[in-house]
């Protein structure tokens, strides 16, 4: 008798607030389309989220489309996955206010992207911004998922959807699967090319700190050429060597070359060539995306089926687990 394994769940989600960043891309997307076939994937472009910080509509519901579009450009398959925009599926908004319920204002004041947001738009720390985790845990658990591919930078809010979830099985009886992340080994902080202290944000100031996945290869090969090193000039990962550290790990995710094997490649060249090099790899590495995009974005019906019906899988999927999640607080049912 033949025994079918279910395949475990992932879900990540990635916000519409302007191209990727090659932070974005290696820290992330690039990670999640070779899941497809060994994991039921959902995969999502979180408007919802992108609220949180003020937006101009127009630009929101252009950036929403391109990301869709830079989703399946980035080799998500629409029919090997469920892609879809968060807003189209309301369950997400829906679980998030029962697991609102389950979360502690404390724990939610410790999460370090609300002080930094909070500080960054101080003229609006609005409730929105606030309970984001929340809303993000209900991404998570709605789909019951088993493992996250994010970051680094969103190691935080895992845990705080962990810590929700357990939570509501205590008060409940045991529900939601306690999601893991899924973090790169190589690459899951990319930092800024200026300041490779800081992560690389799409809402640098410096222009040169960040490259855009569309960014085209005279511009990507320009801002390696200005990245930040060291007045050393020995291409080697080594503690204090932050510049040359990321440009090595930048370089090894997108060649899959080890470190060692790096420090030989470049021994006895200057920083100048190595940073030509990693420009030219990330260009090269890149340019299917670019390709893949221009097309993809052309072709808006396309797009449109694609994130309908991913909505509609979606919207199935979760309506099962909220129905349980309403019943399990003691709703009376709907009918
Ligand atoms: P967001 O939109 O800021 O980033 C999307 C993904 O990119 C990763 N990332 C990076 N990785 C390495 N180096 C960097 N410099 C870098 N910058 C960004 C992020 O870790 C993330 O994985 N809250 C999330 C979106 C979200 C989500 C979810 C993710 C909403 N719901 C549910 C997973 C599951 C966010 O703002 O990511």
């Amino acid at each position: 008798m033949s025994e079918t394994i279910a395949k475990k769940t992932i879900f990540s989600g990635i916000q519409p607030t302007g191209t990727f960043t090659l932070g974005n891309y290696i820290g992330a997307i690039r990670n999640w389309g070779p899941l497809q076939d060994e994991y039921n994937c959902i995969y999502s472009i979180v408007d919802m989220h992108a609220i949180t910080v003020r937006q101009e509509p127009a630009k929101l519901r252009q950036n929403t489309l391109e990301a869709y579009a830079l989703l399946l450009a980035c080799g998500i398959d629409p029919k090997r996955s469920t892609a879809f925009i968060q807003s189209h599926n309301p369950n997400h908004a829906e679980l998030s206010w029962i697991l609102s319920c389950s979360t502690q204002f404390g724990e939610l004041s410790r999460m370090t992207q609300f002080k930094v947001k909070s500080e960054k738009h101080s003229d609006d720390v609005n409730a929105g911004l606030f309970t984001y985790p929340v809303l993000m845990a209900a991404d998570i658990l709605a789909y019951n998922a088993d493992l996250v591919p994010i970051g680094a930078d969103q190691k935080q809010h895992l845990e705080l959807a962990r810590n929700i979830a357990g939570r509501f099985n205590q008060k409940y009886g045991e529900f939601f699967t306690l999601p893991e992340p899924y973090i790169p080994k190589t690459g899951a902080r990319v930092m800024s090319l200026q300041d490779p202290t800081k992560k690389m944000s799409k809402s640098d100031e410096n222009p040169n700190a960040c490259i855009f996945i569309l960014d085209d290869k005279d511009t990507i090969i320009r801002k390696f050429k200005r990245a930040v090193t060291d007045s050393e000039a020995e291409v080697c990962y080594r503690e204090g060597k932050d510049g040359i550290n990321n440009l090595m790990s930048i370089y090894s995710a997108v060649t899959g070359k080890s470190f060692d094997e790096i420090t030989a490649e470049f021994a006895g060249k200057g920083y100048g060539d190595f940073k030509i090099a990693v420009g030219e790899a990330v260009a090269d590495h890149l340019e299917p995306v670019r390709t893949g995009f221009a097309k993809l974005i052309e072709d808006k019906a396309y797009l449109k089926e694609c994130y309908t019906a991913g909505a509609e899988a979606a919207f199935k999927m979760t309506r099962k687990t909220l129905s349980k999640v309403y019943r399990k607080v003691g709703f009376v049912d709907a009918r």
